[in-house]
């Protein structure tokens, strides 16, 4: 493989002058995702810490591998903001393009507001995550939790997966943000359709949008202690929509990334000897196994992402206004320059407790520190009452049968097939 010249010209004027670069790696087709550390080497190798990458249907991007790069990417929100709008390559984005609803589209919503506009958001969604109270999100996981594990637990064998990582975290956040417990029910289900793409994924869309609309008008009239009520105490005002919006951002933003977390996590206690002592009720395990999986196994690889407001260089590479700039958490995690640091630790960060890891983005556009909290939570009670309640559980397949999502964005498994002696189920139908 060719590397292209680092100061190579844009091939037209303001275009991402990866796309046609000599030597631009594939991304985001059906096949990759399921060995990224080896593809990360590879790219390393062969481009250095900002990669050219060809995304579906000849996109151009950049895709930010190193560790420094990526934190002097996310570091300023001013020259590389998360601002859809200036991308370079509106013109050539077939409306049906399979990344479409990664990438986004410019839209009044947390997720998708830059600059001043995002900080409005970002103030009124922090503290609104922030007022729910960990005691309270403790208790919800542990039910909740409960209530899935009596579905599965006389039966002896499970996935979970499908049946317990999935759908613990989109019930919680239902919670939290005002839904009753039916309604959560079929946010799951929307979430479930919208994630299997195609003409589903529309409706699904849609649903979800009323779900949220109906829920931002209920607790107008009826404020309750919950994460929408206090969006709409805010001082600040903003449409019905917005908030919408902004509770969409919300559970779109946490549901599979916490699932993955907590599917992730389990895969390794459960395939490697080092972490093995958390099934059997060593709960500082089950954090060590939570912080190594953020380190080496995030659950979300790469991220679109930053966009270039003027022209400039990054990592040996001219980057054009407008470029897009696909943020590389897991391989920037992986990053040689940062391994060598940790010698006595084999390499690996995430086994002395070091949290300095990019899974959760960094700089004015991360994941909110409320809302990193909230997924700590919902994932670490969620496993430890699964321990506690099937303190047997093995895989029930080969751990070289396990199955990756093939996605080179997000990380988690397909499928997660487990045994354990069947037990009784609570009797507790709270
Ligand atoms: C393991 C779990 C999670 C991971 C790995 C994760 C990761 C991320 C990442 C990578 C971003 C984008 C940051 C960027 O563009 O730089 C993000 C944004 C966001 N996440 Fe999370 N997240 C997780 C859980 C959650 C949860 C549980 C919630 C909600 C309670 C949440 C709410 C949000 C919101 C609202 C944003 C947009 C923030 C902004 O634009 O200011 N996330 N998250």
């Amino acid at each position: 493989m060719t590397n292209p010249s680092p100061t190579a010209p844009a091939s037209t004027a303001g275009g991402c002058p990866a796309g046609g670069a000599p030597g631009a790696v594939p991304l985001g087709g059906a096949d990759s995702g399921t060995e990224p550390q080896a593809l990360y080497r590879t790219m390393r190798r062969e481009h250095g810490p900002v990669v050219p990458v060809e995304l579906p249907g000849g996109i151009p991007a950049w895709l930010v591998i190193g560790y420094r790069e990526l934190h002097q990417v996310t570091s300023d929100g001013e020259l590389f903001p998360r601002d859809v709008s200036l991308w370079n390559q509106w013109g050539r984005v077939p409306e049906d393009w399979p990344l479409l609803p990664m990438v986004g589209q410019p839209m009044p919503s947390i997720y998708f507001t830059a600059g001043a506009e995002h900080r409005r958001h970002a103030e009124m969604v922090g503290p609104a995550l922030e007022g729910a109270d960990p005691f309270e999100i403790r208790s919800h996981c542990e039910q909740l939790a409960d209530r899935l594990i009596d579905g599965i637990c006389s039966r002896g064998t499970a996935d979970l997966i499908a049946e317990f990582a999935v759908p613990l975290p989109v019930l919680v956040l239902s919670r939290l943000v005002g839904f009753p417990d039916a309604e959560g029910a079929d946010i799951a289900r929307v979430l479930g359709d919208l994630a299997d793409g195609g003409a589903g994924a529309q409706e699904a869309h849609a649903r979800f949008g009323e779900h949220m609309r109906r829920l931002v008008a209920a607790k107008r009239s009826i404020p309750g202690e919950d994460v929408t009520s206090r969006m709409l105490a805010h001082p600040e005002r903003f449409t019905d929509e917005e908030y919408a919006l902004d509770l969409m951002a919300i559970t779109a933003a946490g549901h599979l990334t916490t699932a993955d977390w907590i599917g992730n996590s389990m895969r390794l206690m459960l395939t490697e000897d080092q972490f093995a002592a958390a099934l059997s009720g060593g709960r500082h395990s089950v954090a060590e196994a939570m912080n190594e999986v953020l380190w080496e196994d995030g659950p979300t690889q790469i991220l679109a992402g930053r966009w270039a407001a003027r022209d400039t260089h990054l990592g040996g590479r001219n980057i054009h206004r407008g470029d897009m700039l696909l943020l590389g958490l897991g391989a920037a995690n992986a990053d040689p320059h940062i391994r060598q640091q940790f010698p006595s630790q084999g390499g690996r960060p995430g086994q002395g407790g070091n949290s300095a890891h990019l899974a959760f983005s960094h700089g004015e556009y991360r994941c909110p520190f409320p809302a990193q909290e909230i997924a700590e939570t919902i994932a670490r009670t969620g496993i430890e009452i699964l321990l506690d309640r099937l303190p047997d559980l093995e895989l029930a397949v080969p751990a070289r049968d396990l199955v990756r999502r093939p996605s080179a964005f997000l990380r988690g498994m397909t499928a997660l097939p487990v045994r354990f002696t069947p037990v009784r189920t609570t009797g507790d139908p709270s």
